[in-house]
């Protein structure tokens, strides 16, 4: 299928000041658009971003049919950017879609619209080290209709916005807390998908979580409330002993790209890594017998994310509060070198976009 191009004629570029980047603000000059009706995908369109229409009767306002992605273009030098496992990403929304019930994406096409519209948009593309262009795939039901229903017309959008690195100031540990009421997800359910009902039950949790204090909830299965399932937009990772634990994917935890990089790492470093279910208390008693060395959160925004603090009932781990510790470290050097292309990607991660 061809991507026609429509050129905006007034860039806001030079509005842009790359020093001072707010995540998910700035918006780069075009993005692409792909309508499907009549069963099928209509030829995908790029053209200048801006606001879109559609009727308040449409169903994903009411149903919520409505799915995401996010990755990240990175600056390698003038000629190439990179992409990180965009066909993994590709994959994931796929499986998204199949679950809310909503037409799949072809590979070729979903690749050649993300190449086309970040080689479009390139200068958008923040050229210090730890930057990055966000990527963000979605698709949602477009049809007018007020009916409980599969939606029949669907658009596929991609968005990118230049975003400043997670961490300018140096690694900052989040603190984390269990929820005693609410859970994210449950077997069964949509966790696995990045589906965007997934993130508007879990803001009011957040938002109490935040007010005592707290980053974000740390969520424990649905059934038992004993297993830890993952962090707000991250999954988790424990080092105890020499032993890398991460909770396995239940059905209700996001399977996120980073936490896969992780593992594979991980492995190839001859680390022993294990998928399984962790209980909370597993956690509270590797922490008071000296056994639990980091707990760290994967995912695209943060790559890692140090733990500080953990909170359930009665119990608080404290790790350290101020640093990242030596697991994480490297592990977060060998992924952002992998995307940045200062170090050999031996896993075939990368996807170049050579700009010519
Ligand atoms: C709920 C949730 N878990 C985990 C992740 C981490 O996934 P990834 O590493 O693919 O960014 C994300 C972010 O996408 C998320 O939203």
């Amino acid at each position: 299928m061809k991507i026609s191009i429509t050129e905006t004629d007034q860039s806001r570029i030079s509005e842009v000041d790359f020093n001072h980047l707010q995540f998910g603000r700035i918006f780069s000059d075009h993005m692409l658009e792909m309508v499907y009706k009549d069963g099928q995908w209509h030829e995908p369109k790029i053209i200048p971003y801006g606001p879109i229409q559609f009727t308040p009767s449409m169903q994903a306002l009411h149903y919520g049919q409505a799915i995401f992605e996010g990755m990240k273009a990175y600056h390698v030098d003038d000629e190439t950017l990179h992409l990180f496992r965009p066909k993994d990403h590709h994959q994931r929304l796929n499986n998204s879609a199949r679950r809310l019930c909503m037409p799949e994406i072809d590979e070729q096409i979903f690749i050649e619209g993300l190449e086309e519209l970040i080689s479009l948009d390139h200068q958008w593309v923040p050229k210090q080290h730890g930057h990055a262009l966000y990527v963000r795939p979605f698709m949602f039901a477009a049809e007018e209709y007020l009916a409980a229903k599969v939606s029949k017309e669907y658009r596929f959008y991609v968005i990118t916005s230049p975003v400043a690195a997670y961490y300018s100031e140096g690694f900052n540990p989040v603190k984390l807390t269990t929820s005693e009421k609410f859970v994210r997800a449950v077997e069964g359910g949509t966790g696995e998908a990045k589906a965007a009902g997934n993130y508007a039950a879990s803001f009011l949790p957040a938002q109490n979580a935040q007010k005592k204090g707290f980053t974000q909830v740390i969520w424990l299965d649905a059934k038992e409330k004993r297993f830890i399932e993952e962090v707000g937009t991250m999954n988790i990772f424990f080092q105890i002993d020499e032993k890398l634990v991460t909770p396995k994917l239940s059905g209700s935890v996001l399977p996120g790209i980073t936490r896969r990089s992780v593992i594979e790492i991980a492995k190839n470093w001859g680390t022993v890594v294990e998928e399984r279910r962790v209980g909370i208390d597993e956690i509270i008693e590797a922490h008071k017998s000296g056994r639990l060395k980091e707990v760290f959160g994967s995912g695209t925004a943060a790559v890692i994310s140090p733990v500080g603090v953990i909170q359930h009932g009665d119990e608080t781990i404290r790790l350290d509060e101020e640093k990242i510790g030596p697991f994480a470290k490297k592990m977060f050097a060998t992924i952002t070198g992998i995307q940045y292309g200062k170090i050999d990607d031996p896993f075939g991660w990368t996807h170049p976009i050579s700009l010519d």
